[in-house]
């Protein structure tokens, strides 16, 4: 169906290559000491438009995850609540610390965490609670920071997919405790590696601050008791630049996604044969920010086909498409997420000598994962209309082809 190439990403041109220039010629590339003039300006930048008084830039958005929830008072043994249908980034940052991290399902139509499962999964050893915006969606922030009074949870919100987004006109990352955001090639906003901490709170910040500047205690940081044991894990001036450029580029490129969304989304519901919806978005995302847009899969729809096979024909279509982007964290022990007592003691408590598939039920991620989730690049939205009428005509060939398939 599709031969002609898609939108380049990352989008880049004269503007970038004066940042990477401006800071070679500076002479100042690396990160020490934080923040150098490139990294200041776009943090502020940054905080400018997610509405957070401080962020702390660092390598990337593993680290923040971590960084943020030391700094949140996490210690070894607590128990922190994530997603099981996520990067493993947002279930490693606990165990990092030797924390438990407690994977509980999700929605089953935003895909995000299931406030009902947070609460069901709440013990007098829950410290923190990770939700993740998935996609092109949204937690439930209100239920999920109501949640985190009752219980005196603190909420550190993994916004590695969601730059720019809103919920009720309030910034991803500046609505609960704390904000770990990536700039990891394939992300909203990118410089090839990158991360940052976004929050309100001026200990916190002095806190990560000080734990990505090797745990450095110095004015204007220095504001919090006790010593701090950190890491290098600071950004590089080259890396600020290039984010300066790139954010100055997100509100077009989000306007371009959302109106070809809008349009595959309008597609779709002219053709309800083919039994695909888009990820719920909640309403009271009042800004929207589409990393991956997830289609939900219907093999009844295609006559039995299974998920994977249309993904397959899709991508034989010239479409490039995920079905098992993520699936369920405690399903990846056999490769990037061993996480065994031995390693992590604290986990004995919960898991036994470690987690394994069977240790935590989660039926909503397992389905939607294996499935139904078609993931699709936002890559692909950036271009025209015709580029999502490609992918409609490929969805649609793939149904009048089905029995071939099949
Ligand atoms: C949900 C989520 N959290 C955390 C991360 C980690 O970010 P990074 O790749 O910058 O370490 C990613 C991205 O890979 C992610 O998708």
């Amino acid at each position: 169906m599709r031969t002609a190439p898609w939108p380049v990403w990352p989008e880049r041109g004269a503007e970038e290559e004066a940042a990477v220039l401006r800071v070679i010629r500076s002479g100042r590339w690396g990160g020490y000491p934080p923040p150098g003039p490139e990294t200041r300006a776009f943090q502020a930048a940054f905080g400018a438009m997610i509405g957070a008084r401080h962020v702390v830039a660092a390598a990337n958005g593993t680290v923040t995850l971590e960084v943020a929830l030391r700094a949140l008072g996490v210690e070894a043994g607590d128990e922190v609540i994530v997603p099981a249908l996520t990067w493993v980034a947002t279930a490693a940052a606990p165990a990092y610390i030797n924390a438990v991290p407690v994977l509980v399902d999700v929605e089953p139509d935003t895909l995000c965490l299931d406030p009902a499962a947070v609460e069901a999964a709440i013990t007098p050893r829950t410290r923190a609670v990770v939700p993740v915006h998935l996609g092109s969606a949204m937690a439930d922030m209100d239920a999920l920071m109501d949640l985190a009074e009752q219980h005196g949870l603190r909420v550190l919100e993994d916004c590695a997919h969601a730059h720019g987004a809103r919920w009720q006109g309030r910034g991803a990352g500046a609505i609960g405790d704390a904000g770990s955001f990536s700039f990891q090639s394939s992300k909203l906003l990118t410089a090839g590696e990158g991360g940052a901490i976004t929050t309100d709170d001026d200990e916190l910040a002095w806190r990560c601050q000080s734990l990505v500047n090797c745990g450095r205690k110095e004015a204007p940081y220095d504001g919090f008791e006790g010593p701090s044991f950190g890491w290098n894990h600071r950004l590089s001036e080259l890396q600020a630049g290039l984010l300066s450029a790139q954010l100055a580029r997100l509100p077009d490129q989000a306007a371009r996604r959302e109106r070809n969304l809008a349009h595959l989304t309008a597609l779709l519901e002219e053709h309800p044969e083919l039994g695909l919806v888009p990820q719920r978005r909640d309403p009271r995302i009042t800004r929207p920010a589409a990393y991956e847009v997830v289609l939900l899969y219907t093999a009844e729809a295609f006559k039995g086909l299974p998920r994977d096979r249309f993904v397959q024909a899709l991508e034989a279509e010239g479409v490039p498409a995920d079905g098992d982007f993520y699936v369920p964290i405690q399903d990846r022990v056999q490769e990037i997420f061993p996480l065994t007592a031995r390693q992590y003691p604290e986990i004995r408590a919960r898991y036994g000598e470690a987690l394994t598939p069977e240790s935590v039920h989660t039926p909503v991620a397992r389905k939607v994962a294996y499935e139904r989730t078609v993931w699709l690049h936002h890559g692909l939205f950036l271009g025209t209309t015709a580029d999502v009428e490609d992918i409609v005509a490929a969805m649609l060939k793939i149904r009048e082809g089905v029995d071939a398939l099949l």
